[in-house]
């Protein structure tokens, strides 16, 4: 039930205020948002790369208003490259960008968010890079995928985000699937109503198996993202029937959750990609991450009342 609510708080500028200003916030965002600037964040990176494991860099922001906000984000990202350039890394540090933060919902906002996007998806490719365009909510999907078949013209390597409690899914994963392109597959982390998406947990679960099942067996890149240890099982159990290797799919986790299991599966010889948020604008990141888990808030509300 929390959920949901704390979804709809995730667009509210009243609540942002609140949480931005309460006391404590800063010790829970913490936990999942690895810096507020990219020199914070550039060793959060050495550190993880060091241990095995792979990221991709989020600039945490999101729904813009301004044309101006749309080129900023775009220069954060292009300063991040800068950055990454130095450190050598290749495909071991991608990055993942939201379009509504490029611009996408303004007016002529497809054309804005490609123009700001390609620039990036540019730079990325001149350092070995690549990036990753997320899935935001069902409205924009069409724009995104759009976008996604543009830029993978010069830039094959862009991948893009699919949401399992989408009904719309499994065909999107068939399309993609068949055009070898680099798909992350997830639950979904937005409010969604009934006329489009699963609402039930065990649906979403099942529906999940299938769209795996197709990019597994497809001509892609599958990269898994979830924390649910039945899934992750699942998704050895499909990749051993489809004959993949294990460098022909990855696995792909959130950074400051599951930790212990980022390590045992790069262990295992499995690449493990850990989706690294940094930035100021971290309110709807981390309300997303509070509705996913309930606990998550109790703790954010312990912490405000402790300080
Ligand atoms: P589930 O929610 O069932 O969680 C399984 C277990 O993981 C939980 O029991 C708990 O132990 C742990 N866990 C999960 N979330 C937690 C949290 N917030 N805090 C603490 N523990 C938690 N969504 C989207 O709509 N568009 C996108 O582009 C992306 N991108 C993306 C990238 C990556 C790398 C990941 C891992 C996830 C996303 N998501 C996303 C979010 C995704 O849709 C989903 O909301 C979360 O991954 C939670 O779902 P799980 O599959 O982890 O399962």
């Amino acid at each position: 039930m929390l959920g949901p609510v704390i979804l709809a708080a995730s667009r509210s500028d009243k609540m942002r205020r609140f949480v931005s200003a309460a006391p404590g916030t800063k010790q829970v965002v913490g936990r999942f948002i690895a810096g507020e600037t990219v020199e914070q964040v550039i060793p959060v990176v050495r550190e993880t790369t060091a241990r095995g494991l792979e990221v991709t860099l989020d600039v945490v922001g999101e729904d813009i208003t301004t044309r101006e906000q749309a080129s900023a984000a775009r220069d954060a990202y292009l300063e991040l490259i800068e950055h990454l350039k130095g450190l050598d890394l290749g495909t071991r540090a991608e990055m993942s960008v939201k379009l509504s933060m490029f611009g996408q919902a303004l007016d002529g906002g497809h054309e804005l968010a490609l123009a700001n996007v390609r620039p990036v998806v540019e730079a990325a490719a001149a350092i070995g890079t690549t990036v990753t365009l997320d899935a935001e909510d069902h409205t924009t999907l069409d724009s995104m995928f759009a976008i996604h078949e543009e830029l993978r013209k010069d830039f094959p390597q862009t991948g893009c985000v699919i949401q399992a409690y989408l009904f719309r899914t499994e065909e999107d994963a068939r399309r993609l699937a068949a055009s070898g392109s680099r798909v992350r597959i997830v639950k979904g982390a937005y409010k969604e109503p009934a006329s489009v998406a699963y609402q039930d947990k065990a649906e979403i679960d099942k529906a999940y198996v299938r769209i795996l099942k197709i990019l597994m067996e497809g001509d892609g890149y599958p990269m898994i993202g979830s924390h649910d240890p039945r899934l992750i099982a699942v998704t050895q159990e499909l990749a051993r029937r489809a004959g993949r290797k294990l460098d022909e799919y990855e696995f792909q986790m959130l950074y400051g959750i599951r930790g212990d299991e980022h390590v045992r599966l790069a262990a295992e010889g499995h690449r493990m990609r850990v989706y690294t948020a940094y930035g100021t604008d971290w309110y709807g990141y981390f309300m997303r991450r509070l509705a996913e888990k309930p606990a998550n808030l109790l703790f954010f509300v312990r912490s405000m009342i402790t300080k």
